[in-house]
């Protein structure tokens, strides 16, 4: 299986994405926080991320996903939803950079789960 360096901003650690897997996976399997409030059906927003580097290597967006980000904050071309984000190769330098935008972060926060 190849692996990539997942490198997320505002995170003092590094994380793995394995090519095939989708960004909410590599999250959910590592602890990294990305809110997934429908649990990763495409029905929600709240796995909004930035893809700042490697984006070209990842899943094309489907309608739906389009549709939902519509509904998200913060959005632009680097924007997609984590679950709905697979990798399906790996990128040149082997590196894929995300940001977490930070009004999904405070979603979180004042849930307060
Ligand atoms: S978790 Fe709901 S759209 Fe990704």
């Amino acid at each position: 299986m190849t692996t990539v360096r997942l490198l997320v901003q505002g995170q003092d650690r590094d994380y793995a994405l394995a090519v095939g897997q989708s960004v909410l996976e590599a999250a959910m399997a590592q602890g990294l926080d990305l809110d997934h409030a429908c649990g990763g059906v495409c029905a929600c927003s709240t796995c909004h991320v930035k893809i700042l580097r490697g984006g070209d290597c990842f899943s094309a967006a489907s309608d739906d996903e389009l549709d939902q980000l519509d509904e998200a904050r913060d959005v632009d071309l680097d924007s997609r939803l984590g679950c709905q984000a697979r990798l399906e190769r790996a990128p040149a330098d082997g590196i894929v950079e995300l940001r977490i935008p930070l009004w999904n972060v405070n979603a979180v926060r004042e849930g307060g789960s």
